[in-house]
């Protein structure tokens, strides 16, 4: 929930961008898809909130930071977005996340923040969810907040102001630079292992680096290589 002032300093951070903010609505996603880009909505609280392969976003009033921003496409713009939201925490809060391939906000093992983007008549529609300063959240979520990770509240309106520096300055960055920090960033890129679920039944294996796509390269114990095109990526339980 951000106040009148913090509403006001957000927009004087970004002048000229609209900048939309409502107590309550179903999901960013919808309003943001009626817009231009630049344009960022904000919400206090999701009564549908949208996550992605089809599942829900818990977004409970108060605690997290919802919000979807209309972007020009970018060939990696997922990873640029998991990378945005990495720096930002670390700058607001000095907290290291990590990040699941594609763009899951890990801590400790559970996930903090999670990005959904969805192309709408040529715009990129980019929405990101951000456990804040939830005490407890639903068991079966497996995730944990900022806050609880930390014992910090975390202030939603200075690090949504950082993000979206964060995401200005990334998706100005090409292909080749966000894959190169992606590896950096994530370790799951790399040498870990991991259970992916695929439409036709679940693998396991080492992760080998990105390909030129961004797409995530599975290394089974046999010696084949299986392209990850679409999440599904867990921490094999060793
Ligand atoms: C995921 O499943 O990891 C993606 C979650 C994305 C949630 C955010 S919250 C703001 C925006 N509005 C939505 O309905 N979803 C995204």
């Amino acid at each position: 929930m951000l106040s009148t002032g913090e509403l006001d300093r957000l927009r004087t951070a970004f002048p000229g961008r609209p900048i939309d903010y409502y107590p309550a609505i179903d999901s960013t996603m919808h309003a943001a898809a009626r817009l231009e880009p630049g344009a960022v909505v904000i919400a206090g609280e999701q009564t549908a909130g949208l996550g992605r392969h089809g599942h829900s976003w818990h977004s409970e009033p108060g605690t997290g930071l919802y919000f979807s921003m209309v972007l020009r496409p970018h060939p990696v713009l997922t990873l640029a977005l998991g990378l945005a939201t990495v720096e930002a925490i670390g700058n607001v809060t000095g907290i290291a996340c990590d990040l699941r391939w594609p763009n899951d906000v890990m801590l400790g093992g559970k996930k903090a923040a999670g990005i959904l983007v969805q192309l709408v008549e040529g715009k990129a529609i980019a929405g990101i969810g951000i456990n804040l300063n939830h005490t407890q959240l639903p068991p079966d979520l497996d995730a944990t907040s900022l806050k609880i990770y930390s014992g910090q509240d975390v202030p939603a309106a200075d690090l949504l102001i950082s993000l979206l520096h964060s995401i200005d300055s990334f998706v100005a960055e090409d292909k080749e630079t966000i894959l190169r920090l992606f590896a950096h960033a994530s370790s799951y890129a790399a040498g870990r292992r991991v259970r992916v679920t695929l439409p036709e039944g679940a693998i396991e294996g080492t992760t080998a680096g990105l390909d030129a796509d961004g797409y995530l390269i599975v290394r089974q114990d046999d010696g084949t290589d299986t392209l990850i095109l679409a999440g599904g990526v867990r921490a094999a339980r060793s």
